[in-house]
């Protein structure tokens, strides 16, 4: 069956769907997006997404073209007209269709986009032995909160992690952790979660908050603050999470095992509270 996409007011096959070459997503990476999470059909966390998408339009001077009831009732539509159970939602908007000109285009309507895809959770071996990962310096830019659709430093730094034959990169800027290519980043010291703060250096995660509410909710260690490359180094446990990947172990790092190599105890712990907390979150959708 063909995926069903919306495309500027309209439902269509994927392979119908087409932009102009002009438009400022593809000439200059001038949009935002969202991804979502959606299991048994229900959209997780999108009240918190849809926030975060209207953000991203704000911090890059781009009106946000729908209501946020808008935005439900369409990514409702993809999840009905598409067939899995579980989907990734991809939502973007571009600034839409101009005569080349970096300087933003007066009177132009938003290039608006959606699309499903089946959603592809980690596999069981990647849950039970934890990923490789390798360490690399965030040559990014200064507002890496922004979900911004150019990512060609994020493209170019998860080709340094494929190159190595791991599953992400960890990144260092000025000493500090920031996050991964497509994830954000946690260690585990002597028991407590650590995790860097939300500021311009990194994306505000929507499975980090639910990390961190998890921690706080269930009364496990945790602290939000700067996190040194060294302490990354040196951690227990090392853990990646995004709205695909969820929570997942880090094994390696640079080819060093992380602790003793496997998945630790507070990652089991934490993987099961976020499967525990998906599942009564879905059960009350439903
Ligand atoms: N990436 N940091 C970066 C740079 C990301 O691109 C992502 C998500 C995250 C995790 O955010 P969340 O928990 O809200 O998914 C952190 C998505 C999945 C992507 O680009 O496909």
């Amino acid at each position: 069956m063909s995926e069903i996409v919306y495309l500027n007011g309209e439902f269509m096959p994927l392979e119908d769907a087409r932009i102009p070459v002009l438009d400022r997503g593809f000439i200059f990476g001038d949009g935002v997006y969202e991804v979502i999470p959606v299991y048994s059909r229900h959209p997780f966390r999108l009240p918190e997404h849809l926030a975060r998408f209207s953000r991203s339009h704000d911090a890059i001077g781009l009106d946000y073209p729908m209501t946020d009831a808008e935005w439900t009732r369409l990514v409702r539509d993809l999840i009905t007209r598409n067939g899995s159970e579980d989907q990734s939602i991809y939502l973007q908007v571009t600034r839409g269709v101009a005569k080349r000109d970096h300087a933003f285009p007066k009177g132009v309507k938003p290039t608006v986009f959606g699309m499903s895809s089946p959603l592809t959770t980690p596999t069981r071996d990647a849950i039970e032995h934890g990923v490789a990962t390798v360490s690399a310096l965030d040559y990014r830019w200064q507002k890496c909160d922004v979900k911004s659709t150019s990512l060609l430093a994020n493209c170019m730094l998860r080709q340094v992690a494929a190159d190595a034959g791991a599953t992400e990169v960890v990144m260092f800027r000025d000493g500090f952790l920031t996050e991964g290519s497509s994830s954000n980043v946690f260690i585990v010291q002597r028991g407590t979660i650590l995790a860097p703060p939300k500021n311009n250096l990194v994306l505000p995660g929507i499975t980090y908050d639910v990390v961190l509410e998890l921690a706080q909710t269930n009364g496990l260690t945790h602290q939000v603050r700067p996190i040194t490359e060294n302490e990354v180094r040196t951690a227990d446990e090392i853990w990646v999470t995004s709205s695909t990947k969820e929570v997942l172990a880090v094994a390696t790092l640079d080819a060093k095992p992380v602790g003793n190599g496997k998945p630790g105890a507070a990652f089991r712990r934490m993987h099961q509270l976020y499967q525990d907390f998906k599942r009564t979150v879905m059960r009350q959708a439903a």
